[in-house]
């Protein structure tokens, strides 16, 4: 919004005053004596009206400018943290390729045999490049969604399989924990969907269940067709969040009260990920839960005949009402 230095409600109030003071001037050469006219005190009430009107616009002007340099300021320094985030995830991504590259040769022997002290050593550095890969590929995917430019395959898929093989995938962790997952498969459509961005929602969203599960908890993954849209359910008997905590928790960076999930790791991208794949895919994705009484992260997604447009997204978004994202 461009506000030149007089908007156009102040040079109306401007020139009605002038206006005002000129038929007054013109008036009162007329007659000395309309002094005493009631007219007068009429007319001085008016001047006095429109110089109080004039005097708001020019405040609410100055307030309206103040308003437009800190948004100016503000959005500025959005722009430099994009760019921060991209620019540092790409740096710091370079060096960690080759690093994992020369670990899994290590692991293979392609230097010559390890004893199995030495293996273990490698194979624990090497789950820990992993996993700081993986956490800059998450920030690399926030910056993605928010700049528009994170790339979707789309082709017809049978979503049943991509959420079997995320069960499968989640179960050595669930087994550490003596955690039960239960898949209770609907019949479902063909879908035009990614399948590799599908498939990160579903590992985020049973990452999550698993990861604030007490052990022995139960876990049941839910997909079916209901008004022309597959709904899928991740439903967990953990720790749970408070329904006021749930809408800042599909924003980036967030966690449900930290003091309490600081003990989880966790940059809190997850479900910020999640729902920008699913809302580009046309569907959307909520969370209901309550303190201590486990969570349903669910989500729904269109029966597509093309791709949906690429969506440029917004995190910061107000969030929708009922616990939806
Ligand atoms: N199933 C769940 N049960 C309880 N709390 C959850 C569940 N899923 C998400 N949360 C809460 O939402 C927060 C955000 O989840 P999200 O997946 O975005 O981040 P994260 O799991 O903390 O980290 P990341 O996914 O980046 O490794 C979590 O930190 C947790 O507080
Ligand atoms: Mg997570």
């Amino acid at each position: 919004m461009n506000v030149g230095p007089l908007s156009p409600g102040l040079l109306v109030s401007i020139l009605v005053l002038i206006a005002s003071l000129g038929a007054f001037g013109f008036w009162f050469s007329l007659d000395a004596s309309v002094v005493s006219h009631p007219l007068f005190v009429l007319a001085i009430l008016l001047v006095i009206f429109w110089l109080g009107i004039v005097w708001h616009l020019l405040e609410k002007n100055r307030q309206l400018r103040e308003a437009m340099k800190k948004m100016a300021a503000l959005e500025e320094i959005n722009q430099l943290k994009d760019q921060l985030l991209t620019i540092t995830s790409h740096e710091l991504r370079t060096p960690i390729t080759p690093i994992k590259a020369n670990l899994q040769m290590l692991l293979s022997d392609y230097f010559g045999p390890l004893n199995e002290t030495q293996k273990k050593s490698i194979q624990m550095v090497l789950r820990n490049a992993e996993h700081l890969d993986r956490l800059i590929e998450d920030i690399l995917d926030v910056s993605r969604l928010e700049a528009g430019t994170m790339k979707f395959e789309y082709q017809t898929i049978d979503l049943l399989e991509t959420i079997q093989s995320s069960v499968q995938s989640i179960q050595p962790l669930a087994q550490q924990k003596n955690i039960q997952i239960f898949h209770e498969p609907g019949m479902l459509p063909p879908l035009l969907a990614d399948p590799h961005r599908l498939s990160q929602v579903m590992n985020n969203l049973l990452t999550n269940a698993v990861k604030f599960s007490h052990p022995g908890g139960v876990i049941r993954v839910s997909s079916r067709l209901e008004n022309h849209e597959i709904l899928v359910a991740v439903q967990d008997t953990g720790i749970g969040v408070s329904a006021e905590e749930i809408p800042k928790l599909f924003k980036p960076f967030s966690q449900a009260d930290t003091s309490l999930t600081r003990r989880y790791e966790g940059f809190g991208l997850g479900l910020a990920i999640s729902k920008g794949i699913v809302e580009n895919h046309g569907g959307s994705i909520w969370m209901q839960s309550n303190r201590g009484s486990g969570a349903v992260v669910s989500f729904k997604l269109p029966i597509l005949q093309v791709p949906p447009p690429l969506k440029r997204f917004s995190f910061f978004d107000t969030p929708k009402t009922g616990g939806h994202a």
